[in-house]
């Protein structure tokens, strides 16, 4: 066995079945004392929303944290997010632009101040009502040459992030900083927002047997060897995948 570079998603991946994360948190807290294997959550919650699941759940103190759908990276358990990363998403983004421009769709419900972040606008959308105003919030957007990204997750959550941003391209940043190959990385998500997790790299990908629609689809029009989708739901879906791989016995 080697140390890997472990990277999921927190709500209906690693969270949603409390005796399978019993298990699965005592193997990788076994496997990171062995072997050096590295945790990294990569989830759509802020730092407030965060620390309140991670409370809850006990979850293991992870090696480095990827919050607000990759906006924020906060690595060895610093409290100030990684600023060369802030640094490059800062290039062309205009908070103050695009809440200019989302104000025109009385469709958007804004969520939560806790959830909108410095490099995220976040709102709430209807399934029903996103196959029409997402194209349209799209052209719009950039129509006024912002350099953004539209992400939708679990037919009711949209981020609007700068185009640099998502969970796979920090997942990229951590990789380069600490040297693991993509085969001995690997990353586990269930919805929409995890897409960019299993699409920007060949990385080991799980996906979970609870994962939603958009996400499924996506696999199913982007079939890959890399990738693996469970039988099991959250974390059992993830010890699933880890054996699959040989990550873990
Ligand atoms: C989390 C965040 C929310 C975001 C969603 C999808 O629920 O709290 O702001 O929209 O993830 O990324
Ligand atoms: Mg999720």
């Amino acid at each position: 066995m080697a140390g890997f570079l472990f990277v999921t998603d927190l709500d209906h991946t690693l969270v949603g079945d409390d005796q399978a994360l019993l298990l699965l948190n005592e193997r990788l807290q076994r496997h990171r004392e062995e072997y050096g294997t590295k945790i990294v959550y990569a989830t759509g919650r802020s730092p407030v929303l965060y620390r309140e699941l991670q409370e809850e759940k006990n979850l293991l103190e992870p090696d480095a944290l990827i919050l607000s759908v990759g906006t924020e990276i906060y690595l060895d358990g610093s409290d100030s997010p990684d600023s060369t990363w802030a640094a490059i998403l800062s290039q062309g983004w205009d908070r103050n632009l695009v809440l200019n421009q989302t104000a025109k769709f009385t469709e958007l419900k804004p969520q939560p101040s806790t959830e909108q972040r410095p490099f995220k606008v976040s709102f709430f959308l209807e399934e029903e009502a996103s196959v029409a105003v997402l194209p349209k919030l799209e052209s719009e957007l950039l129509k006024s040459n912002l350099n953004v990204k539209l992400i939708y997750s679990s037919g009711i959550d949209l981020d609007i992030v700068p185009r640099r941003s998502d969970k796979g391209q920090a997942v990229q940043f951590l990789r380069q900083k600490w040297k693991f190959v993509a085969e001995q990385t690997v990353v586990c998500g269930d919805s929409g927002n995890d897409i960019a997790l299993f699409a920007t790299g060949n990385e080991r990908g799980i996906i979970v047997g609870n994962a939603r629609r958009e996400l499924l689809q996506w696999h199913n029009e982007n079939p890959a060897n890399h990738r693996y989708l469970a039988q099991n739901a959250c974390a059992g879906g993830i010890l699933e995948g880890l054996r699959y791989f040989g990550l873990m016995e």
